[in-house]
């Protein structure tokens, strides 16, 4: 059994925030980003955890530009992030997955050196069936000598983020966090209103007999992948000589948190019906911030033929074939589409 922390050896997010500015690897402004971003999220929290005793279940009637019917929890969320990032000084501007465009910071309020993009709720598919939801952030420095952030601003590859995390509204509503120094995860206590370090250093196993995948996009699938999911199919009597498991929540930042706790490979990769939009999941507010959590606590994390995170953006909303987690695994499924491009 794990010992929960005490009262006096707890450390909370505000201490290891302090102690990883005094120790100079985030500035102040960075430090509280996150304060603020880790509100917000408690904010959110609070209304994923009232359910339908909140009104907040259901659709929206609206859409996002792409293409996606909006759940009210999307829009409460967003607004929640935006509400709580407008006024701090610390941003000079937002990019979320429910906005067209990037969002400026108000006049009125001073504008600071850090670039802030979201997804405010992932998963919202699973909201009205009660599974766990969450939020996914990704930070970025305002290139120099700008004041007033526009949308080509954010077009930086994942290498340049100085801060990416989660949380997951799941039977506990946890943060998982990264500024570059390792992998941490902290388990918000309801009772206090606070999130509480839980899990240092995270490391997921390098191995793994587990994938998450959607498997009824098999059909749609390219060659490499369908050679790849068949010889683990094809378990201890195939190539790969032992039998994996298979999970598939579809909310990405619980599966991503499996795999962070225990290893895997999550996998949503180009088929026929996204090809055209060059992935399902996006690249700036999804597949780059769990990319550098998961590279971070020793895990890889490609689009099948490139790095994830040296993936140059072409727009905010840009979408990506993505394969992140254990890292033979990864380098398994890259190598498939390596032999398969060698051969066409
Ligand atoms: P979002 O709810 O933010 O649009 O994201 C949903 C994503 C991701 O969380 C999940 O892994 C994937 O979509 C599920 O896709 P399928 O429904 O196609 O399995
Ligand atoms: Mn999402
Ligand atoms: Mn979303």
């Amino acid at each position: 059994m794990t010992q929960a922390p005490s009262a006096s050896t707890a450390v909370s997010l505000t201490r290891y925030l302090i102690e990883e500015q005094r120790a100079g690897r985030i500035s102040p402004d960075l430090r509280l980003l996150i304060e603020v971003v880790a509100r917000a999220c408690k904010t959110i929290s609070i209304a994923v955890g009232k359910g339908a005793l909140g009104g907040v279940l259901g659709d929206a009637g609206t859409g996002n530009i792409q293409g996606e019917a909006q759940k009210k929890l999307d829009v409460l969320s967003n607004e929640i992030l935006l509400e709580a990032n407008a006024w701090g000084g610390h941003l000079a501007g937002l990019a979320s997955e429910e906005m067209d465009t990037s969002h400026p910071i108000p006049d009125v309020y001073p504008r600071g050196n850090y670039l802030l993009l979201f997804d405010p709720l992932d998963g919202s598919s699973n909201i009205d069936v009660n599974i766990s939801v969450g939020t996914i952030f990704s930070v970025l420095r305002c290139p120099d000598g700008v004041t007033q952030a526009q949308d080509q601003h954010f077009l930086q590859p994942g290498t340049e983020q100085v801060c990416a995390g989660y949380t997951t509204y799941g039977p506990s509503t946890m943060l998982v966090l990264t500024i570059g120094n390792g992998t941490h995860a902290f388990t918000l206590d309801r009772e206090v209103g606070s999130f509480v370090l839980t899990t240092r250093d995270m490391k997921i196993p390098e191995e793994t007999k587990e994938f998450a995948v959607n498997m009824s996009n098999q059909r749609y699938w390219q060659a490499p992948m369908q050679a790849y999911v068949g010889d683990l199919l094809a378990g201890k009597e195939g190539p790969r000589g032992k039998d994996f498991n298979m999970r598939w929540v579809a909310s990405m930042v619980a599966d991503v948190h499996r795999i962070l706790t225990r290893g895997g490979i999550f996998s949503y990769p180009l088929d026929a019906k996204c090809a055209a939009q060059g992935g399902k999941l996006r690249l700036m507010y999804e597949a780059n911030p769990m990319s550098f959590l998961v590279e971070q606590a020793g895990g890889a994390a490609s689009t099948g033929r490139q790095r994830m995170l040296e993936v140059q953006p072409t727009g905010l909303h840009m979408r990506v074939p993505v394969f992140l987690g254990s890292k033979h695994e990864v380098e398994t499924a890259v190598r498939y589409h390596a032999e398969h491009d060698a051969q066409a």
